[in-house]
């Protein structure tokens, strides 16, 4: 990675942060304080940066769509499945305004987060790492295996079996 590379990412975790910031001061998201957008976009932001990686992909936009893929709940505060492409519109609007980013990786970035939040298929492969990140990231986090034979599920087992684990359920619990 260059000193280029850090100068974006440093500059992406800003725009992450103020916004956070201000989400923080009203509490958690969640009312039971069980899940934070902080550890949560910065999480999904490791594991796609390793899925991408793994895939010969640049693990530097993946870290980048991973810290910005839930901007739509956190700045625009929407909690449905619209949050991926309200916040790409937001995310496409910063991107451009930083002149760091040129259109073929906007558009990379932007596709994944409107995709991330919907159903759908013909997924590039920087939308399919953000949706198992996305859902590893619950799993270790959050303990949200999903029901087996699910296809959410599915990716989990996909992405464990990479790290060389798998979910064993036994008596209503499990373990990874
Ligand atoms: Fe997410």
């Amino acid at each position: 990675m260059t000193g280029d590379n850090v100068e974006r990412i440093k500059y992406v975790m800003e725009y992450l942060n103020k916004h956070l910031t201000m989400l923080n001061d009203m509490g958690f998201v969640f009312d039971d304080g069980s899940f934070d957008e902080m550890i949560h976009s910065y999480g999904v932001a490791y594991f796609c940066a390793s899925a991408a990686y793994s895939k010969g992909l640049d693990p530097e936009l993946g870290y980048i769509i991973g810290l910005l893929h839930d901007v739509g709940r956190i700045i625009n505060d929407d909690y449905t499945k619209a949050h991926g492409p309200s916040g790409a519109i937001l995310v496409e609007g910063f991107l451009e305004d930083t002149g760091l980013f040129d259109s073929e990786e906007i558009e990379i970035v932007c596709r994944s987060i409107s995709k991330h939040s919907k159903k759908g298929k013909n997924h590039g492969p920087y939308d399919e790492i953000l949706k198992d990140a996305d859902l590893i990231e619950r799993l270790f986090f959050m303990g949200d295996i999903k029901a087996p034979g699910t296809a959410k599920r599915k990716r989990i087992d996909q992405q464990l079996e990479r790290y060389g684990l798998e979910v064993i359920e036994k008596n209503n619990e499990f373990k990874v």
